[in-house]
């Protein structure tokens, strides 16, 4: 039977997502991104070789697969380019496969620019933001005046739409962020141009969905970020700002919720965050540098070091309710290897009190203390196994609390970046 299955980050992303959605890909004919940009950095690792990709979907690398970027996703027509020249030099055809919704808001480069003036404003309050322009294209989005993927094949239209938008933004740019503003007939001739060069992508993504849909065809959904980012349901402000979590799919896709059959969580053995907001079990101590090092936790985006804690099964078990999550994909267990003693967070004290949810006000996050369950590690190496009994004891035991804490079945685990390191207990797709 036909199956789509969707691929969430349950934390706060770099998960390992785009490993599990290339692998994945191998049985499937489409592969959509939902909501996000070039904000994420999505890893593939194949026999040895490195691939990064931010906005086109990680099937990419899988022949065959049509990928698709949905109307949810902001879209950066220079990134965009950048992206698929890097993948054409290496004889990877990403032209002739990847269809785009004609209802993809564009990222100008006014976005980009108030993504950066406003954090330098902000100081010490700033997001962290990846200064890619998402949010200020999303605000366009909602404020009903973004231009979108359709818009650039259209130059009058453009035109005037633009005269409108460039009247507002340039007036807060100079008069609020005392910058230079930018030059309309500039903006207008850069956006017609890339329009012109990616208009045979342009797609009605929602039709060709239920298409293929009603063809019996497996498709697959890829999130970008974590569920923790969510612009609802995150650690707001400091969170991203589209759908992260399983609503994404259909607003970002325009499918129904029964084109979604399994929901695979993609949990990191331990945590990371890049960017600024709480984050209750971040280590200050060896055990971070550890895990910082030994699972290279580097931005893939933005090249800044990512902050490193345990696991938190409190938080991940709400996400994997707010998702529906199916089965888990616990990645990067080998760089627990030769830790003496892991720690998962159970509970947290907040002014005093035990609480085993997480708090309703985003503020209250700042304050929580970890309370924690200590579990034995394991001092052989798991780097690349495939079988779960040739895992130690205690990672199976860990693997087990990790299942027993969050509330959800482990459907796989990633034991290394290459696509071929893996154990599968259950595909999505059987
Ligand atoms: P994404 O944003 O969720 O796709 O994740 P990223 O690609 O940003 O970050 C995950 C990083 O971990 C990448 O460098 C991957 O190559 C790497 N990775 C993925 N799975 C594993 C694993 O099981 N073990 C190790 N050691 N590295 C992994
Ligand atoms: P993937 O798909 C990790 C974070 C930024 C910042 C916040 C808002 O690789 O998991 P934005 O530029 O989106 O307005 O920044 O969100 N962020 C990510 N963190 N992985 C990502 O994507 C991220 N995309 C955005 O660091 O804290
Ligand atoms: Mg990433």
């Amino acid at each position: 039977m036909a199956k789509s299955v969707a691929i969430l980050g349950t934390q706060w992303g770099d998960e390992g997502k785009g490993k599990i959605v290339d692998l994945l890909s191998e049985r499937v004919d489409a592969v959509v991104r939902f909501q996000g940009g070039h904000n994420a950095g999505h890893t593939l690792v194949i026999e040895g070789e490195k691939t990064v990709l931010h906005l086109i979907p990680s099937g990419i690398l899988q022949p065959n697969v049509e990928c698709m970027i949905g109307n949810g996703v902001v879209l950066s027509l220079s990134a965009l380019k950048t992206e698929i020249d890097g993948l054409q030099e290496r004889g990877v055809d990403a032209v002739e496969r990847l269809k785009i919704s004609a209802a993809c808001p564009i990222i100008m480069t006014y976005h980009e620019l108030i993504d950066h003036v406003r954090e330098k404003a902000r100081g010490s309050r700033a997001i962290g933001t990846t200064g890619r322009g998402i949010g200020p294209a999303y605000e366009d989005k909602v404020s009903r005046r973004g231009i979108r993927f359709a818009d650039l094949l259209h130059p009058q239209r453009l035109e005037s739409k633009l005269d409108e938008i460039l009247d507002y933004h340039n007036f807060v740019l100079e008069k609020y962020y005392q910058v230079e503003p930018l030059n309309p007939s500039m903006v207008l001739d850069d956006a017609l141009q890339l329009g012109a060069c990616f208009s045979h992508m342009l797609a009605d993504i929602s039709g060709r969905l239920h298409q293929l849909r009603d063809a019996g065809k497996n498709i697959l959904f890829e999130g970008a970020q974590g569920s923790w980012l969510d612009i609802d349901h995150g650690t707001y402000p400091f969170v991203t700002s589209s759908n992260t979590t399983i609503g994404g799919v259909c607003t970002g896709a325009g499918v129904g919720i029964d084109a979604v059959d399994y929901v695979l969580g993609i949990t990191k053995a331990y945590t990371t965050r890049v960017g600024s907001g709480p984050f209750p079990t971040e280590l200050f101590d060896q055990d971070g540098e550890r895990m910082a090092q030994r699972g290279a936790e580097v931005g893939a985006t933005t090249g800044r070091d990512r902050r490193c804690g345990w696991l938190d099964a409190v938080a991940t078990a709400r996400m994997i309710k707010v998702n529906g999550v199916s089965g888990l994909c616990v990645t990067k267990l080998d760089v627990l290897d030769g830790f003496a003693e892991l720690k998962i967070c159970t509970a947290y004290k907040l002014n005093g009190q035990l609480i085993n949810q997480v708090p309703v006000d985003a503020e209250s996050w700042g304050q929580l203390e970890p309370v924690y369950e200590v579990l034995p590690g394991w001092s052989e190496d798991t780097r690349g196994i495939t079988d779960l009994q040739q895992l130690p004891d205690n990672a199976q035991s860990y693997l087990q609390a990790i299942s027993m804490l969050c509330g959800a079945p482990i459907h796989m685990v990633s034991t290394g970046p290459e696509r071929s390191e893996n154990i599968v207990l259950q595909f999505p797709f059987d």
